[in-house]
C-alpha cells in the first residue's frame, strides 16, 4: 500500500491538563531505574529529572542481594549513595527519598531484584531461615537510614531462571516474616512486589491467596510478553490477544493476565496494572512481510540512548520518527501500535499516548487499584517530541482518572470482516529556522469558534497516527462546539482522532474529551482537510483558508496566543512577546490594549 508522506503532527493535546496525583486518579506507581543516569545526551535521567506530583508511588530500581553476607546490597554505591559512605558521591538515594518534601503525599520505595539480579540467590536465602532473617534485617536498616516507605521486591521470579520448586512456599514464608518485622513500625513499612505476566511462571511461583494480606499492593508487569527471544514479530505488551495466537501464546496478553490472577484470588484493590514505555524490536529478515507474526530472527538495532539491542525506549522511538522514514502500521486486531523503518529493517511494538490511555481506561474499567509504569525515564521527559514532559505517563494518568464507564475493550476480531491495516509514514523534519516552542496556555475565558465547518463523519477516527512534533503547540479551549465535540465519538473508549479546521492554514482544532483543543501545524505544514493531518505546504489546497506566509521581512503573523505574534526575518518567523500585558493587533501590526483587540480567534491570557 502506497503510504502518504506526511509531516507528523502533534497530538500532543491529550495531556495539555496536568493532573495532579490524587486519591481519584488510582495508584500512579512509578518505576525509576537508577542507571538512566549513564545515558548519553538527552537519554540522561538522574532523580532531578522526576517530577514529584507525576505520580502517587515512586520506585527506585534496583538494590541487590549478596550471596556472601545475604543482606541487601547497594548495587551502584557512587551513584546511590552519599560522599560520607563508602564509595559514595551522588546521594540519588536520599535525592529519591528528598522529593518528600515537594510532596508529602509521595509514598517512595526501594525495589530490590530485577532482571539481571536473576533468581537464584533469592532462591537460597528464601530456603534458610538465618539468610532470611539476615535479609529482612538488613533491608529494614537500609530502608529506613535512607527514609524510604518500604521496599518493592522484585524476584525475578521464585521457581524460575534457577531457583527450585520450594521457592513458592519458601516466598510465602519470606514474605509471612517480612511483614511481621514490618509492621512494628508505626506507620508499618510499605511492602509490594512485583509479580510475573506469563502464566507458567504465575504457576510455579506464587501461592496467591496466603500473599494476599502480606503485600500492599501487587504490581503486575503486563509487558515483555513478546520480544526478539521469539524469531517472529509480536507485541511487547498486548491488551488483547492477537487472532492468530496459538498455544501458549494465547496467555500472552494483558487481559489473560489481569483475569488469571483474578481467578487465583487477588482482589482488584490490591492489583496494579503494568503498562510499558518502551518497545520490544526484531530486525525483520526482509521487508516482504513487514506485519504481525513476520519473520525476524535478529533483534532490532539498539538505540542511542538504552543502547541494548531488541528494545527502544519512547523517547528513542520517537526521536527516530523525526530522523527517519517509518512506517507506523495499526493492525486493526492489534490496540497497541506497531512500526518499522525500512532503513534498518527494524520493527517493533510499542506504545503511544493512545494505547496507554486505553489500558489506563481497561484498569479504570476493571476496578483496578492504578497502574505502574515500567518505567518513568524512557518517557518522552525532557521532552523532545512533545509539548510537555511525561506524555505518555499524562495519558495513563487521564485514562485513569476519568471515571469508569464499563467499557471494556472489544477483542474479539474477525478478519473477513475488517479493514486493511492503516499506516502512517513518518518524515524527517525539514531543517528550517523555527519559531521557538512556548508552553502550553491556560484556560482562555472566550470561547474560539471555528468559522468554517467540514464534514467529519468520523471516517477518519482512528484511521490515521500522527506522531508529533516538539515545534507544535496546543491549547485547551473550551469547545468552540460542543455537537463536533462530544457527540461525534461512537463510544467512551474512542476519545481521539477528531480533527476539524481552523480558518488558518496552519492550524486546526482536535477534539480530546469533548475540548476542541487548538493546535498548529509544523513549520512547513499545513493542515490538509481531506488527510485530516498536517501535510507538506505544496501538497494543501489553501483556497478556503488564511495563508500567512514568511518571505517577506518584517511581515507578521498572528499566534494562537493574543499577546504574542511572530516576526518574519531571514524567511521564517520569530516568536515575539507584546509587552505589558498588550495584545496583538493583526490588522494593524501592533500591540494595543486588549479591550481593542479582536480575541475571538487567539487566546487571552
Ligand atoms: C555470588 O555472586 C557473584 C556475583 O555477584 C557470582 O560471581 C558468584 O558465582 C556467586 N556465588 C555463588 C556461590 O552463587
Ligand atoms: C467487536 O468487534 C467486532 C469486529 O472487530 C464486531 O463484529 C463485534 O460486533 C464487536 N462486538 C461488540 C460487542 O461491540
Ligand atoms: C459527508 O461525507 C460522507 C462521506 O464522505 C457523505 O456520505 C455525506 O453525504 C457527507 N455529508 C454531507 C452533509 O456533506
Ligand atoms: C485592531 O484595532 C482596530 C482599532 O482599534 C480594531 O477596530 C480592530 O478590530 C483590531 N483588529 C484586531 C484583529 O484586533
Amino acid at each position: 500500500m502506497r503510504l502518504l508522506s506526511l509531516l507528523p503532527l502533534l497530538v500532543a493535546g491529550l495531556t495539555s491538563v496536568v493532573l495532579a496525583a490524587d486519591a481519584d486518579s488510582g495508584k500512579v506507581v512509578c518505576y525509576f531505574g537508577s542507571w538512566a543516569v549513564w545515558r548519553p545526551n538527552d537519554g540522561k535521567f538522574d532523580v532531578d529529572d522526576i517530577d514529584p506530583f507525576l505520580c502517587t508511588h515512586l520506585i527506585f530500581g534496583f538494590a541487590g542481594l549478596s550471596n556472601e553476607t545475604w543482606q541487601i546490597e547497594v548495587l551502584d554505591p557512587w551513584n546511590e549513595l552519599c560522599p560520607d559512605e563508602e564509595g559514595g558521591n551522588n546521594c540519588a538515594y536520599d535525592r529519591f527519598v528528598a522529593l518528600k518534601e515537594v510532596n508529602p503525599s509521595l509514598t517512595v520505595l526501594l525495589a530490590v531484584g530485577g532482571w539481571r539480579e536473576g533468581s537464584v540467590d533469592y532462591s537460597v536465602m528464601a530456603d534458610d531461615a538465618q539468610k532470611r532473617k539476615l535479609f529482612i534485617d538488613s533491608t529494614i536498616a537500609l530502608i529506613r537510614k535512607h527514609g524510604f516507605d518500604g521496599l518493592d521486591l522484585d524476584w525475578e521470579y521464585p521457581a524460575s531462571r534457577g531457583g527450585i520448586p520450594e521457592d513458592k512456599e519458601n516466598f510465602v514464608t519470606l514474605i509471612q516474616e517480612m511483614r511481621q518485622e514490618f509492621d512494628k513500625f508505626s506507620p508499618p513499612l510499605f511492602m509490594s512486589t512485583a509479580m510475573a505476566a506469563g502464566k507458567p511462571v504465575i504457576d510455579a511461583a506464587y501461592d496467591i491467596k496466603p500473599l494476599v494480606d502480606l503485600f500492599d499492593s501487587f504490581h503486575i508487569m503486563n509487558y515483555d510478553y513478546h520480544g526478539a527471544w521469539e524469531t517472529h514479530t509480536h507485541h511487547n505488551s498486548p491488551l488483547c490477544g492477537y487472532y492468530l495466537d496459538s498455544g501458549i501464546e494465547l496467555y500472552y496478553n494483558v487481559i489473560f493476565t489481569i483475569n488469571y490472577y483474578m481467578e487465583l484470588g487477588l482482589p482488584r484493590e490490591k492489583i496494579v496494572m503494568g503498562i510499558p514505555t518502551y518497545g520490544r524490536c526484531w530486525t525483520l529478515d526482509s521487508l516482504d512481510d513487514t506485519g504481525m507474526l513476520a519473520p525476524a530472527h535478529a533483534p532490532g538495532p539498539a538505540g542511542p540512548y538504552i543502547k541494548i539491542p531488541g528494545t527502544l525506549g519512547f523517547n528513542e522511538i520517537c526521536k527516530r520518527f523525526h530522523e527517519m522514514d517509518c512506517t507506523v502500521v495499526r493492525d486493526p486486531a492489534l490496540h497497541e501500535p506497531y512500526f518499522y523503518c525500512p532503513s534498518d529493517k527494524i520493527w517493533c511494538g510499542f506504545d503511544d499516548a493512545v494505547s496507554v490511555f486505553e489500558k489506563a481506561r481497561y484498569a479504570k474499567n476493571m476496578g483496578l487499584a492504578g497502574f505502574l509504569v515500567w518505567t518513568i525515564d524512557t518517557d518522552d521527559f525532557r521532552p523532545r517530541c512533545y509539548d510537555q514532559p511525561f506524555h505518555l505517563v499524562k495519558s495513563m494518568k487521564e485514562g485513569f482518572s476519568l471515571p469508569a464507564d464499563n467499557n471494556l475493550p472489544n477483542c474479539s476480531y474477525t478478519p473477513s470482516t475488517t479493514a486493511l491495516p492503516t499506516t502512517t509514514t513518518t518524515t524527517p523534519l525539514p531543517t528550517t529556522t523555527l519559531p521557538p516552542t512556548t508552553t502550553t496556555t491556560p484556560l482562555p475565558t472566550t470561547i474560539p469558534s471555528p468559522n468554517h465547518h467540514h464534514n467529519n463523519t468520523g471516517a477518519y477516527h482512528h484511521h490515521h497516527h500522527s506522531f508529533p512534533d516538539h515545534y507544535s503547540h496546543s491549547y485547551h479551549d473550551s469547545c468552540p462546539n460542543n455537537y463536533r465535540c462530544s457527540n461525534h465519538y461512537p463510544s467512551p473508549n474512542h476519545y481521539f482522532g477528531f480533527f476539524f479546521p481552523h480558518k488558518d492554514c496552519n492550524k486546526y482544532w482536535e477534539c480530546i474529551n469533548g475540548q476542541a483543543i487548538l493546535q498548529l501545524c509544523g513549520p512547513g505544514t499545513l493542515f490538509d482537510e481531506d488527510l485530516m493531518l498536517c501535510n507538506w505546504e505544496n501538497q494543501v489546497d489553501t483556497s478556503d483558508c488564511t495563508l500567512w506566509i514568511c518571505e517577506v521581512d518584517n511581515t507578521y503573523l498572528p499566534h494562537a496566543d493574543c499577546d504574542k505574534y511572530y516576526r518574519c526575518y531571514s524567511g521564517s518567523p520569530h516568536l515575539e512577546q507584546c509587552p505589558n500585558g498588550l495584545y496583538w493587533n493583526q490588522s494593524l501590526s501592533l500591540c494595543d490594549m486588549p479591550s481593542n483587540v479582536d480575541t475571538s480567534n487567539c487566546n487571552p491570557v
